[in-house]
């Protein structure tokens, strides 16, 4: 397998019902998540993006659905389903961040 240009890591991480921090799965990151496969299948990028869907809470809970993106190391927030063919054409393909999306460092901790 060749190794691809962007890894992408969007957080599926499931809490119960009620827990104070809530999680990504609960904002609709499952959605998130098969929205990336669709796209990725459609513009044919395989090779190119490799996206994986974490079950482990990547931090930021507050912020999510979160989605990181390496190598650059961008970390988006609060991302849905609708936002990823902009992440597609803008990110991947142009090379530019989807600015609206990006969580700034001082919110990362
Ligand atoms: S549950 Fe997704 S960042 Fe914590």
């Amino acid at each position: 397998m060749p190794k691809p240009r962007f890894h992408v890591l969007i957080c599926v991480n499931q809490r119960p019902e009620g827990h104070p921090k809530g999680s990504c799965a609960q904002k609709n990151s499952l959605a998130v998540w098969q929205k990336f496969g669709d796209a990725l299948a459609t513009r044919n990028m395989y090779g190119q993006v490799l996206v994986s869907g974490v079950r482990s809470c990547l931090g930021p809970c507050q912020l999510g659905p979160i989605v990181v993106v390496y190598p650059e190391g961008v970390w988006y927030g609060g991302v849905k389903p609708e936002d990823v063919e902009e992440i597609f054409e803008s990110h991947f393909v142009n090379g530019k961040p989807v600015q609206r999306l990006v969580l700034p460092d001082e919110m990362l901790g």
